[in-house]
């Protein structure tokens, strides 16, 4: 009664079953295990299991869990193999073996086996769509580039003349010309849509060559210089303090991170209205990576900005391009790493970088 009962059990269980003794023979095996192996009863039960599939080259990865199971004692194996059916029918099967143990003896192996062909073939079209999609949308971003390119280099040629002969114009012509109305706004327009074309090409231009294992303080250090110079330029009074916890080092393509350092640093001076300004740049190892502060304590960015701050030609100033943050986003994600900027609470703005930590080296990239 008990067996029936443990057979009725067994047969109506989807997945099939099939048991084998020590010996390989098939001792047990369920419907369900039979049509899923394309055997009859009378073919597949007593027969050895090298009889039935050792001789099949094609059904080696199935061939190989019995043997890794009989022969390494491999417990709970897992796999999804192919399989080819007497009847040369192809199925893709997941197979789980296990021992049959009576009391502390094992005396035989338990193969689940699960038709998962369908589910295979949907997953095998499922990646190539994915793939195909992203073959489709690098090929769009490539030719993005490469209109975005010409069309900036075709624009440039004439704007660069129409700015050239109005400054010459502007030269020849009496400081009370009339003409002076006209010819100054044509400049400063022709002057602005040079920079935009420039700072484009810039940005296209950025290319990750050179990584290396770099000491944050080290090149830290260097942006002194420039923020007294930047500083003098703009004549803002600043004070700056540099604060980089010892030894910590990031992999990083030094020349691209100073740039991006830079124009952050450059915002930072500018947003710097009256009187004296100060700026902490504050670098520390943490749990999910390095982090780079910016803080400073300047106008402060409006909240409503944030959200298009990194976004290209965003700017609030009257005659800037809008490119510097772009680019500085750029670099950072191809750093693998995020960058947010936030106002700060009593005054100024901060600006936060993660990178990885430098054992998780943002290798080999290259920006498109
Ligand atoms: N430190 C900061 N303080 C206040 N506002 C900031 C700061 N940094 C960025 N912003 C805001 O974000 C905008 C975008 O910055 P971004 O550097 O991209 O452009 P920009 O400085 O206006 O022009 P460009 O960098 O091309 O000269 C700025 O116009 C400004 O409104
Ligand atoms: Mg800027």
């Amino acid at each position: 009664m008990r067996k029936i009962l443990i057979d009725n059990i067994l047969q109506s269980i989807r997945s099939g079953l099939v048991v084998l003794d020590y010996h390989g023979i098939i001792v047990y095996a369920t419907s369900p295990a039979m049509k899923i192996l394309g055997y009859e009863e009378e073919q597949f039960i007593g027969k050895s299991w090298g009889e039935l599939f050792l001789h099949t080259e094609n059904n080696s990865e199935l061939n190989q869990i019995i043997i890794d199971v009989i022969g390494e004692e491999k417990l709970n194996l897992h796999r999804e193999v192919s399989y080819f059916s007497p009847a040369r029918q192809h199925y893709q099967l997941s197979v789980t073996t296990s021992y049959l143990r009576e009391t502390k003896t094992i005396s035989g192996i338990i193969v689940q086996l699960d038709d998962i062909t369908e589910l295979s073939e949907l997953r095998q079209r499922e990646k190539l769509m994915i793939e195909e999609r992203q073959r489709f949308s690098l090929e769009m971003l490539e030719s993005m580039k490469k209109i975005s390119l010409s069309v900036a280099h075709v624009i440039l040629n004439p704007v660069a003349s129409i700015g050239g002969f109005v400054r010459l114009m502007m030269k020849r012509i009496d400081e009370d010309n009339p003409l002076r109305q006209y010819l100054e706004p044509i400049g400063e327009c022709t002057g602005r849509l040079e920079g935009i074309v420039k700072s484009f090409k810039e940005y296209t231009d950025i290319k990750t060559v050179h990584y290396e294992t770099i000491h944050l303080i080290t090149l830290v250090e260097g942006v002194r210089p420039k923020i007294e110079s930047i500083a003098n330029k703009l004549e803002k009074e600043i004070r700056y303090r540099i604060d980089v916890e010892d030894n910590v080092t990031a992999y990083i393509d030094p020349v691209l991170f100073m740039m991006a350092l830079d124009e952050i640093l450059i915002n930072s001076i500018e947003s710097i209205e009256d009187g004296p300004g100060e700026i902490d740049i504050i670098v520390y190892k943490a749990a999910c990576g390095i982090i780079v502060e910016i803080k400073d304590t300047g106008s402060g960015i409006d909240n409503k900005h944030i959200p298009y701050a990194f976004d290209p030609f965003f700017t609030t100033k009257t005659s800037n391009n809008g490119m510097g943050l772009f680019k500085v986003r750029k670099i950072i994600t191809e750093h693998l790493g995020t960058i947010t900027i936030e106002r700060r609470e009593l005054l100024g703005t901060k600006v936060i970088i993660h990178l990885p930590a430098d054992d998780l080296p943002a290798n080999n990239l290259m920006i498109q």
